[in-house]
């Protein structure tokens, strides 16, 4: 049986160890119950219950607008469908930046009030002391660095990050320190597959790449992306591997035409 088959449940252990095996680690997002149990089923390594279900679930412009009892609320609907994925949960914007205190406290909350396995913060050397003591007191946390969506006011759009020499080389310090601070792995957004590459080669712990090159010891996506659920959002780094939004378009016309014409119900589909 091969190594990934043997994992009953996707641990912080068994991402270090698909790390040392030279074996990728998939992740997507997930926002509700029935794409969660989807996903596990069809075997991917972790599931993000991303603050992205602010803009792919909620309708808004940022992930700045989702509040923590809603990241709960989803965590909680997500985790009745996972079996063997590791559940990890974006803490959203201001859940975390104002100070330390608060930000265990709230890292506390997502752990206590849903199964998660760990939570996942935004930032770079600046959160390195809120990361040591979360993880210090027992709570895993995945660090995400280059573009960071809840910092999108400041750097004025979803540009690539990491392109200037200064730049890269205040990235590749930041990994580093993260990893110090005890984060157990690290998301890497949307920054030059080479950098990409040389922070995986630099650091122990696993880095999950989205828009970040193949390098990366794994790879995220957002689902209704990668599904071809949103229609109005074409990255170069997101593969359509399915055309979801045009099968539901067909679906319900040939719904309402058969409704329309009074072709469904059926004598069989009735009672
Ligand atoms: O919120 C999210 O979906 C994310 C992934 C894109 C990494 O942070």
């Amino acid at each position: 049986m091969s190594f990934e088959k043997e994992i009953k449940r996707v641990t912080t252990k068994s991402l270090s160890l698909l790390k040392k095996k030279g074996i990728k680690i998939s992740a997507l997002t997930a926002y509700d119950f029935i794409t969660a149990k989807l996903l596990d089923e069809a075997g991917i390594d972790v599931l993000l219950v991303g603050d992205s279900l602010s803009n792919v679930f909620q309708g808004n412009e940022t992930t700045l607008p989702v509040t923590m009892d809603e990241m709960i609320y989803h965590t909680k609907a997500v985790s009745k469908g996972v079996n063997r994925a590791m559940l990890v949960v974006d803490m959203p914007f201001m859940s975390y930046q104002l100070n330390i205190d608060e930000a265990f406290r709230n890292a506390g909350r997502i752990m206590k009030e849903t199964p998660a396995g760990a939570v996942k913060l935004e930032g770079g050397r600046r959160i390195a002391d809120t990361i040591s003591k979360i993880t210090e007191h027992g709570l895993p946390i995945m660090g995400h660095i280059g573009l960071m969506p809840q910092s999108i006011h400041k750097y004025g759009g979803y540009g690539e990050r990491g392109k200037t020499d200064e730049e890269a080389l205040e990235i590749m310090e930041d990994a580093k320190i993260i990893e110090e601070a005890g984060a157990f792995a690290l998301v890497l957004e949307k920054i030059p597959a080479t950098l990409a590459k040389e922070i995986t080669t630099s650091i122990k712990i696993p880095t999950i790449g989205i828009g970040a090159g193949v390098d990366c010891d794994g790879q995220i996506l957002v689902t209704p992306d990668m599904l071809g659920l949103t229609t109005d959002f074409h990255p170069r780094f997101v593969r359509h591997y399915s055309s979801l939004a045009k099968e539901i378009n067909e679906a319900v016309k040939d719904y309402i035409e058969d409704v329309k014409n009074g072709l469904f119900p059926t004598d069989k589909e009735s009672y």
